[in-house]
């Protein structure tokens, strides 16, 4: 497993609702998103490559990542086991590493590897140069 190092930011303005959101699949295990709407976090170029950060989407926080292969990935962005900052967290094509205790949660369905509570992860895309996520 190769991991990297991810950074957090300071989190956003609480984004802008820009309609509908894509329709998500339903993960066995997993909870669907609680409102599902559609905000722009921000800018396309706020997630370096192998890196992850924080942000405001209406009234939920959110981390948004992406990976060295440029595939983007969004959570929750305080790990359900204590609160950890996952923005910073270590990732892999896999998993999301939580920088305290070093929970893994896969990308897929926000499930731990270790069989813990899972992480909300959430639909996120680039349009027109800037992140949108839908909660
Ligand atoms: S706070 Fe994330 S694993 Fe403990």
């Amino acid at each position: 497993m190769s991991l990297t190092h991810t950074e957090v930011a300071e989190p956003t303005t609480a984004g802008t609702e820009i309609g509908s959101p894509a329709t998500e699949v339903a993960v066995p295990g997993r909870a669907p998103a609680p409102h599902g709407r559609a905000y722009t976090v921000g800018r396309t170029e706020d997630v370096p490559p192998g890196e992850g950060r924080a942000f405001v989407a209406g009234d939920t926080q959110v981390a948004v990542f992406r990976l060295r292969d440029g595939s983007l990935h969004a959570t929750q962005a305080s790990c359900p086991h204590a609160g950890g900052p996952l923005a910073d967290g270590q990732t892999d094509a896999d998993v999301l590493v939580c920088p305290l205790h070093l929970y893994a949660y896969r990308w897929v369905d926000g499930v731990a590897t270790s069989g813990a509570m899972a992480v909300q992860v959430y639909p996120v895309r680039e349009v027109d140069g800037m992140l949108v996520v839908d909660v």
